[in-house]
């Protein structure tokens, strides 16, 4: 958790309530992002969580801003086939790409079909680099958070959660199926604007409790924990994963 940023931890009622407001939040992060610049950057987490902000965000805020000026980019991708149910492409593509009538232009998967795992990161981290230029800068990035504090792919006590120099690195997990992930570093949240985090259910409960109020380094290390954010870091939680 970042010391020099005031703690935002919002607690919603339920799942619906939860996700417009993090929806609403998205919005007003990218419009104030499209003042300052022809095109906003957002970075999506993956898992089952997001579906239903994607949906918030088509049936209430279709017109809120130009969305083709929104560039979408992914926190982590498993490496399966982009039609795999297991694809966070795929479920972004369902959810919210087509729905928003979003050019494929202003969409950047992550090359998760590339049978070299180390070199689509890399060349991953080449298209970021050519979009953001010396400094991945998202305007909003998006995560959620496993039951043992994980983020995007960035599980405890694995190398990749060290990593300090490049921005996309291919991850072999046994901590969360499937095994072979590409996903974005610490650094790279650490440089977004704004990161929120979307967060519901009783499973998650003791992770947050750790992560909101850690009681030993053990917690402090977890990577939820670790995630900072140049200007925000908000917590969008549901009162079954809060208490
Ligand atoms: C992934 C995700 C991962 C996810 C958490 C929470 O690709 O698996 O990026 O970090 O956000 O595991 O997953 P749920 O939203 O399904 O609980």
């Amino acid at each position: 958790m970042s010391a020099d940023l005031p703690r935002d931890v919002r607690v919603h009622a339920d799942v619906d309530e939860q996700c417009s407001a993090a929806a609403r939040f998205v919005v007003g992060e990218l419009a104030s992002a499209l003042t300052r610049a022809p095109r906003a950057s957002f970075a999506l987490a993956g898992g089952s969580t997001p579906k239903r902000l994607f949906e918030r965000l088509v049936a209430e805020h279709a017109r809120a801003l130009d969305w083709s000026r929104v560039h979408w980019f992914f926190g982590d991708e498993r490496c399966v086939p982009f039609d795999s149910p297991d694809s966070n492409f795929r479920a972004a593509r369902e959810a919210l790409f087509a729905p928003l009538a979003i050019p494929r232009s202003s969409i950047h998967p992550m090359p998760a079909e590339a049978a070299d795992h180390d070199a689509a990161a890399r060349a991953h981290e080449r298209e970021l680099r050519d979009f953001f230029g010396a400094d991945a800068t998202f305007d909003v990035a998006m995560l959620g958070m496993g039951e043992d504090g994980h983020v995007a792919s960035l599980f405890p006590g694995e190398p990749a959660l060290a990593e300090r120099e490049r921005w996309v690195v291919h991850v072999e997990t046994r901590a969360k199926p499937p095994p072979h992930r590409l996903t974005l570093t610490l650094p790279v949240f650490a440089r977004s604007r704004a990161v929120f985090f979307l967060i519901g259910g009783a499973s998650k409960r003791d992770a947050l409790r750790r992560v909101l109020a850690p009681r030993d380094d053990v917690d402090r290390a977890l990577p939820a924990a670790r995630v900072t954010a140049r200007e925000r870091v908000v917590w969008f939680v549901d009162r079954a994963a809060h208490g």
